[in-house]
């Protein structure tokens, strides 16, 4: 950690003397002109917050660092064909590929942190299994944040620029811990309570794999897919922009992803994805394991028809398939060459677009990240739907804690934008 404190150090100082100019020396350019039509629809389009770590382009897709997920694979250190999890954390966290010595340095460091407090795990042990698992996971973080490093040295007067080096701190603990609080709700509501113990000395996903229950190499090179693939998108979706906001009232970290993962739990954000998987399943069953493209494009007509959606097609911000999805189609290929129901999602994506856009439905009618990832779940015997958003939760706590160490370490203000009532709104337009 001495040395990933060294690392950040020097970066922190740079963006700061950027920001610094952004403030004084171009605070009065204008970058953008605001429509009313994106206040109307949820600051659609806005681009409101100033982020480190990723850019999500609508033609391209997410970019950790500047790098694709394929330029990932490629030159993050890894095991097998995907990145260990704790390379890509480096790379988040700081903006540099890290050496197999590094990745192993914090692997060590997170294996260290990777126990819970006697009190949560208590907590969440004697919690009623009917509770919902993104319930349980969000107080099972709050809990945490009984020992927040932050909250105590803020408390005693820390200088402003000194506050990052806790909310790092707390930030590693919080990733590291994530993974036991996951494994013990899928044991205690799934599987009896009968937990496994933490394995320090396997890395981030195989000991989360090996907690969960799973002997399965196979299982471990997918949970490093998925987490990798799905640590952040960006800062404006409902999960980062939440937390984001939270941490800019200078909560601790636990506070402020806790929060976050009350929003992701909505219907509309990432407990969607059961919707794909139960969509897929269901058309599985009218048309069995080797359809013709017909039988799927008559399925897919008739649901459009009775004026439902096509679950896991479109996305708020992409304009072409997302390559999260497209990681999991190659991954399945690879992995799963005979899996019924990942071939079925492939199928699909060649059916379904045309289908969406000769109903002219959705604008950009290709498949997001939801149309594989619980696919790949289902496909490795993790069948628990309401459990499928707890995994989004821990892949999206890298994203979004690190946000929140260079919020903090940018000095980033309190966020408070202003309100505008209706009439005032009728009447500016009214006027124009
Ligand atoms: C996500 O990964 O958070 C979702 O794709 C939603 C989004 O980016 O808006």
């Amino acid at each position: 950690i001495a040395e990933l404190h060294g690392i950040l150090e020097n970066k922190i100082a740079t963006r700061l003397e950027q920001v610094h100019r952004l403030k004084y020396k171009y605070g009065s350019v204008k970058i953008e002109e605001i429509k009313v039509e994106q206040i109307v629809k949820g600051m659609k389009g806005m681009a409101t917050q100033l982020t480190e770590s990723l850019s999500l382009d609508p033609d391209f897709g997410v970019r950790f660092r500047g790098l694709s997920i394929e330029e990932c694979q490629e030159k993050l250190p890894k095991k097998r064909t995907q990145p260990y999890i704790e390379s890509m954390i480096w790379l988040l966290l700081t903006g540099d590929i890290p050496t197999p010595t590094q990745t192993d340095l914090l692997k060590k460091e997170l294996a260290l942190r990777c126990f819970l407090p006697k009190y949560t795990e208590d907590m969440l042990k004697k919690m009623i299994e009917h509770f919902h698992p993104m319930n349980q996971l969000s107080m099972g973080v709050l809990s945490l944040g009984y020992h927040s490093n932050f909250d105590k040295l803020y408390n005693s007067h820390m200088k402003k620029s000194e506050y990052w080096k806790p909310m790092l701190d707390d930030s590693l603990d919080l990733i590291a811990k994530i993974p036991r609080i996951a494994s013990i709700i899928y044991r205690n509501s799934y599987r009896n309570g009968v937990t496994h113990d933490s394995n320090p000395s396997a890395d981030y996903a195989e000991n989360f794999g090996k907690m969960l229950g799973w002997d399965d190499e196979d299982f471990y090179e997918f949970l490093r897919l998925y987490i990798n693939s799905h640590c952040d998108h960006e800062a404006g979706n409902v999960i980062a922009h939440t937390s984001h906001v939270v941490g800019s009232a200078l909560c601790n970290v636990f506070k402020s992803y806790s929060a976050g993962l009350n929003g992701l739990a909505g219907p509309i954000h990432r407990l969607s994805s059961q919707e794909c998987l139960r969509w897929l399943i269901n058309l599985w069953k009218k048309v069995g394991d080797y359809p013709t493209d017909e039988a799927i494009v008559e399925y897919a007509k008739n649901c459009l028809d009775s004026g439902k959606n096509i679950p896991g097609y479109g996305h708020e911000i992409l304009r072409i398939p997302d390559p999260r999805f497209i990681a999991q189609l190659k991954f399945a290929n690879e992995m799963l060459p005979d899996d019924p129901l990942c071939n079925l999602v492939g199928q699909c994506f060649k059916i379904i677009p045309d289908v969406l856009k000769e109903f002219g439905k959705v604008k950009y009618p290709y498949p997001n990240a939801e149309a594989h990832s619980e696919v790949l779940m289902y496909s490795y015997g993790l069948r628990i739907y309401d459990y499928y958003t707890v995994l989004f939760g821990v892949a999206r706590a890298i994203g979004c804690c690190i946000n929140l160490v260079w919020d903090r370490a940018l000095m980033f203000p309190l966020e408070r934008p202003d309100g505008i009532t209706i009439d005032s709104m009728m009447k500016i337009c009214s006027e124009k």
